[in-house]
């Protein structure tokens, strides 16, 4: 009889007590798993490649694909077989040399529509759709957004008007009429943005070879780690960091540097520092006062490329506000119901003994 009660806890304890074990390691492997694994994969080539098998000789190389790297260097086996990989060798070791130039991470702005409680500036999204419209747009598509689309809640809001005449100095295609053929006509609200090339080939052919990609996503498809121990941040609901893509094209806009001597650029491509391989096939498109504000903002690459990348942000997520709007509503509710509940078990064990 007394030893019941006072058996309970210290069983309860220790049950609990082991239960913490796995449930850490489980945790652990969530947070720092995915990073660990994006980390580790460019490692493997460039650090290897920079000291082959100087740090242990005795291991064989790891068997990856790694199939030109020679064992025979340290190994006396094998003479005959280093001249017939000695060419591909070289070039290796050469493009080795250039990925180990790793691009530089992009440095951090401040946004309007960053946290929690974050909203687009409209005036904003309105000059990054001027810069849009009179700079980028001669080559990049933005093929998933309508005319219509720049009046609705949340983006930059023209009115209507101001979208039908904006609309009508597009052409687009249309067709086939009653003869089978196809036309040109001026565009309505409904339609998307007609792109600059009618395809790939037609882009790259005018465009030294590089293809500029659409723009519709770009803002959400490009990213970067942020390295220990931010990237554990970014694993946490509510805490992560979702500008990395607008701090990117900022960066790149404004990265834009003289080719250093060292480096051979072939004709056709820029040197910027913060595009993965330190190339583009992108002549560096902003200048100062190149598209002229009517809202008194500065006329700098500066201010044009933070406005764009917010433009751009929005294109690709449209619905951000009204998504953090019902997030934090559903926080706000979840809240309030964890208190009913709470109130409502009290009351239905009140009158149980425990
Ligand atoms: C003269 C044509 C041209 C203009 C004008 C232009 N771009 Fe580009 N852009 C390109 C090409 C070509 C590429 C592909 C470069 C490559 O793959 O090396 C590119 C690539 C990009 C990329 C992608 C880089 C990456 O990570 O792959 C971004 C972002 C970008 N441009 C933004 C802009 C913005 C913003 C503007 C307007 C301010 C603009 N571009 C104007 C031709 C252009």
């Amino acid at each position: 009889m007394s030893e019941a009660p006072a058996r309970f806890p210290m069983r309860f304890y220790s049950v609990k007590r082991r239960a913490l074990v796995p449930m850490a390691v489980a945790a652990t492997m969530v947070l720092v798993g995915p990073a660990w694994a994006q980390e580790q994969t460019p490692q493997s080539t460039t650090d290897q490649a920079a000291e082959p098998s100087a740090s242990d000789p005795v291991k064989p190389p790891p068997a990856t694909d790694q199939v030109a790297e020679p064992p025979a260097k340290d190994q006396v086996k094998a003479p005959a077989a280093a001249d017939q990989v000695a060419a591909p060798l070289a070039k290796e070791k050469e493009a080795r040399h250039e990925s180990a130039r790793h691009e530089e991470k992009p440095k951090r702005f401040d946004w309007s529509f960053a946290g929690a409680f974050g909203r687009y500036d409209k005036a904003q999204l309105r000059r990054g759709f001027k810069v849009y419209k009179e700079v980028c747009s001669s080559c990049h598509s933005i093929k998933m957004l309508a005319f219509r689309n720049l009046s609705q809640p949340g983006g930059p809001e023209f009115s209507e008007k101001e979208i039908e005449a904006l609309a009508a100095s597009y052409k687009v295609k249309d067709g086939p009429n009653e003869s089978g053929e196809y036309y040109d006509r001026p565009a309505r609200p409904s339609d998307l943005f007609p792109p600059p090339f009618a395809n790939e080939q037609a882009a790259r052919a005018a465009l030294a070879g590089n293809y500029p990609p659409d723009m519709s996503v770009l803002a959400k498809a490009r990213g970067y780690s942020r390295g220990f121990p931010l990237f554990l941040f970014d694993a946490l609901p509510g805490f992560s960091y979702q500008e990395h893509g607008v701090d990117y094209i900022v960066s790149l806009m404004e990265g834009y540097e003289d080719t250093p001597p060292d480096v051979n650029l072939p004709a056709g491509q820029f040197y910027d520092p913060y595009m993965p391989g330190r190339r583009i096939g992108m002549p560096p498109p902003l200048s100062d006062g190149v598209v002229t504000y009517d809202d008194g903002a500065p006329q700098t690459i500066d201010q044009y490329a933070k406005d764009v990348a917010a433009f751009m942000m929005w294109v690709a997520e449209p619905h951000l506000e009204s998504r953090k709007r019902v997030g934090l509503g559903v926080l706000a509710f979840l809240l309030v119901f964890v208190g009913l509940l709470y109130y409502v078990k009290r009351k239905i064990w009140s009158d149980v003994p425990h």
